[in-house]
């Protein structure tokens, strides 16, 4: 991981509506690296804007950049450098936390060799090594959301979006997810 900009993000005047309701309107943001949080009660717009920024969706007006790049022209070469982790874990179910690994490895062109050995340090990272080789569907909720933020780090992003990835997890997996969010981003401050 690298930051090569200063700057993170930087959003000039952006706005969003779905038909006539107005999500966003007018927004301002200038973010340097780091770990930022995004706050605001339901319905505020806090998934669009990330939706907006991961290049999932357009915004309408105003000028967005995200590490750079504008997520509406510069779409394919964002999508390299950034990963989301949405609101709903992403993990299949029927396969094994190495299996759901392997493959995240394998979509992102990794050998199997590769794959293997990026998904030996992403499960023993999340404390999951033991459960490497059960079905995710017998994981509990703290597991999943682990794996899948693992999932999420697969391709080595610049910058990762997590969409409320607490939320469901008891004290103490909600403590390890962000001692773990916190070692990544020294980590990755480490190798600037
Ligand atoms: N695809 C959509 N179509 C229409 N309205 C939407 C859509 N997605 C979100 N909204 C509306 O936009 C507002 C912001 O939603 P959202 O970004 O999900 O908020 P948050 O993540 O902060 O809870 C809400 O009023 C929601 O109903
Ligand atoms: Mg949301």
């Amino acid at each position: 991981m690298t930051y090569t900009d200063s700057t993170l993000l930087e959003l000039s005047g952006v706005s969003k509506s779905y038909g006539d309701h107005v999500v966003l309107s007018g927004l301002d943001l200038t973010l340097p690296p780091g770990i930022h949080a995004l706050l605001g009660p339901n319905g505020a717009g806090k998934t669009t804007l990330v939706n907006i920024l991961s290049t999932l969706i357009p915004h309408d007006t105003g000028d967005v950049r995200v590490l750079g790049l504008d997520p509406r022209r510069d779409r394919k070469a964002l999508q390299t450098r950034i990963s989301l982790t949405g609101q709903y874990a992403a993990v299949d179910g029927r396969l094994s936390g190495m299996e759901n690994l392997l493959m995240m490895g394998r979509l992102f062109g990794l050998s199997g060799r590769e794959a293997r050995s990026r998904a030996d340090v992403l499960l023993e990272r999340f404390d999951l090594t033991g459960a490497a080789g059960n079905h995710v569907e017998t994981y509990s909720g703290g597991m999943r959301r682990k794996l899948d933020i693992a999932a999420s780090l697969v391709a080595e992003p610049q910058l990762i979006f997590l969409d409320e990835p607490t939320t469901g997890l008891d004290t103490r997996s909600r403590q390890a997810l962000w001692d773990e969010i916190t070692a990544l981003a020294t980590r990755a401050r480490r190798s600037c």
